[in-house]
């Protein structure tokens, strides 16, 4: 009988040496006649323990990670002496089944449902778990029909401004004009961030098929997926996979037989953060520098090329199918207040376990490290956690009960943004993080207006002079008008939020400012 294992593809695992693990597993089956069939599938997202492999059994997928080529013979070993003969494995990387994994089964996964389960360029393994089942639906409704079932599903866009996805497709399909656009945000800078790197590497055809959906909704017959050049392998699957899917009429003209037609290009971007911007995005797509557009007129009526266009990030795109195929009531009714659905966090930075973990919204952060980091990697207390990238809030200890929700994050002065989280041990320092955030800014400010600009610049200079002991008290007042200046006159998010982690930083860790506890609080 044919040994069936999985080793992924997925460029985490990649870059620990997957590649080099499933050439060992095959050197070992030829010398060994062992009828094997490796199947390069995505991850699941348990990056601690990649390479993590997966052989098949009848009880279910049995997992070893993490793999290094030296192990394979071992693992061989107890694959033929304890799997194969329905013992329990005793390899010491052996995990036991995948599905029982805690990490795993914590989990709510409705987009990540089939990541690391299937060949991402396998459309039988996307067809047979409910793949295209939102098109075929979709194909049998009105564009009003579509649009109506996104807005009711309560999705709101997890590029990080949680736009309710409905109401932009609702104007750009109210929008009268002959030409429209879908262009899938795929340049995913946030600090910490990968989910929509494992959508792409994963599951693309999910992605091709909500972009095709919302290209239906709103009449739009063109695509661009604009992806970050740092993502060589997301491209290489998502070339593949558009490939095979014009191939099988889902893209193209005539999709499905319907009369209906969709192309869909991949652009690559050159590693600008400002380039996920949307409008700076634009300007990128159409050739020309990446700088930022002044709004009105919204994308959503003005856009590419000055035509309608809905711009929507991977994770708002991939929650499309489920909601299609399951109907908005199934996705709705995860969630909390008014975010709805799930999530995929991602959890970096000084961990045990980083990986993706997809929650519906409204646990706590606190529960969320307590059951999924393990500690940090480095043993020593957390001082703070920063979340939604490099503009979101810094959180101390005391913040950490805050339910992960929109609205409760902001009435902490935080942000979710694309659920990115990175922690941070006892040892950092947060006036260096504060200084970073503002360097951060200068580096990445596309220029256009001066309180970014410049305003980024003059607040390294300060934050110096405060670390120096220089005039502290008023440098601090002059640091804290700078950020007013920032928020009230930056043209876009990027200058208007980079004081988010810097007033975080001196108002909940005064000690690192040299600041006595009560005259922190600098609003
Ligand atoms: C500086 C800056 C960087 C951004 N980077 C990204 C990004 O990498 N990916 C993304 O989807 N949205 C990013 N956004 C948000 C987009 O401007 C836009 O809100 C989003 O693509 C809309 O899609 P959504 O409604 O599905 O979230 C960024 C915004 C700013 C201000
Ligand atoms: S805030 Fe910064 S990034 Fe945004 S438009 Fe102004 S200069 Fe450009």
């Amino acid at each position: 009988m044919t040994m069936k294992i999985f080793i992924p593809r997925e460029s985490t695992a990649v870059s620990l040496g997957a590649h080099d693990v499933a050439q060992a597993f095959t050197h070992y089956a030829s010398h060994h006649d062992i009828d094997l069939k490796i199947i390069r599938n995505g991850s699941r997202g348990l990056f601690w323990l990649e390479p993590m492999i997966e052989i098949e059994t009848a009880q279910g997928r049995m997992a070893y990670g993490p793999v290094a080529s030296s192990d394979v013979e071992s693992i061989m070993a107890d694959i033929t002496d304890n799997i194969c003969h329905e013992k329990p494995p005793c390899h010491t990387l052996a995990l036991g089944l995948t599905e029982e994994i805690g990490y795993l089964k914590k989990q709510t996964r409705l987009t990540f449902a089939r990541a690391g389960i299937i060949d991402p360029v396998s459309l039988d393994d996307y067809l047979a778990l409910d793949g295209f089942k939102g098109l075929q639906k979709s194909l049998a409704l009105s564009t009003q029909e579509i649009v109506t079932a996104v807005v009711e599903s309560g999705l709101r866009g997890r590029g990080g401004a949680a736009f309710p996805t409905g109401i932009k497709w609702q104007t750009v399909r109210d929008a009268v004009a002959e030409q429209k656009y879908i262009v899938c945000n795929a340049d995913e800078g946030d600090s910490g961030t990968f989910a929509d790197k494992l959508v792409m590497e994963c599951d693309p055809f999910m992605l091709i098929e909500g972009i095709i959906i919302a290209g239906l909704a709103v009449g739009a017959n063109q695509g661009y997926i604009y992806l970050r050049s740092e993502y060589p392998i997301a491209d290489e699957i998502l070339q593949q996979a558009i490939k095979i899917a014009n191939e099988a009429g889902y893209l193209g003209d005539n999709i499905c037989g319907s009369g209906k037609s969709f192309n869909l290009e991949v652009r690559l971007g050159a590693e600008a953060y400002i380039c996920g911007e949307e409008t700076a995005l634009l300007e990128s797509l159409e050739g020309k520098r990446g700088m930022v557009r002044f709004k009105p007129p919204l994308p959503a009526l003005e856009g590419l090329f000055g035509k309608p266009t809905i711009v929507n990030n991977v994770l708002s795109l991939a929650a499309i199918p489920f909601i299609m195929s399951q109907g908005s009531q199934a996705y709705q009714q995860y969630g909390t207040n008014r975010s709805r659905g799930t999530l995929p966090f991602q959890l970096a930075g000084n961990v045990k376990q980083g990986g993706l973990i997809e929650l519906p919204f409204g646990s706590s952060l606190q529960d969320l490290i307590d059951d999924f980091s393990g500690g940090t990697a480095s043993d020593r207390p957390i001082k703070a956690i920063q979340v939604g990238g490099p503009l979101g809030a810094y959180l101390p200890l005391n913040k950490l009960d805050i339910p992960l929700d929109y609205e409760a994050f902001s009435q902490a002065s935080a942000v979710l943004g694309h659920g990115g989280i990175v922690v941070f041990d006892d040892s950092v320092d947060m006036l260096e993080q504060a200084r970073f955030s503002m360097e951060f800014c200068v580096v990445e400010s596309c220029g256009k207006c001066t309180p970014c600009r410049i305003g980024s610049t003059r607040g390294v200079e300060v934050i110096d002079r405060i670390k120096n002991n220089e005039r502290r008290a008023e440098n601090m007042t002059l640091l804290n008008d700078l950020c007013d200046t920032m928020i009230d006159g930056s043209l876009c998010a990027m200058g208007s939020m980079t004081p988010i982690p810097v007033r975080s930083a001196y108002n909940d860790f005064p000690q690192d400012f040299y600041l006595p506890t009560q005259e922190s609080n600098h609003d």
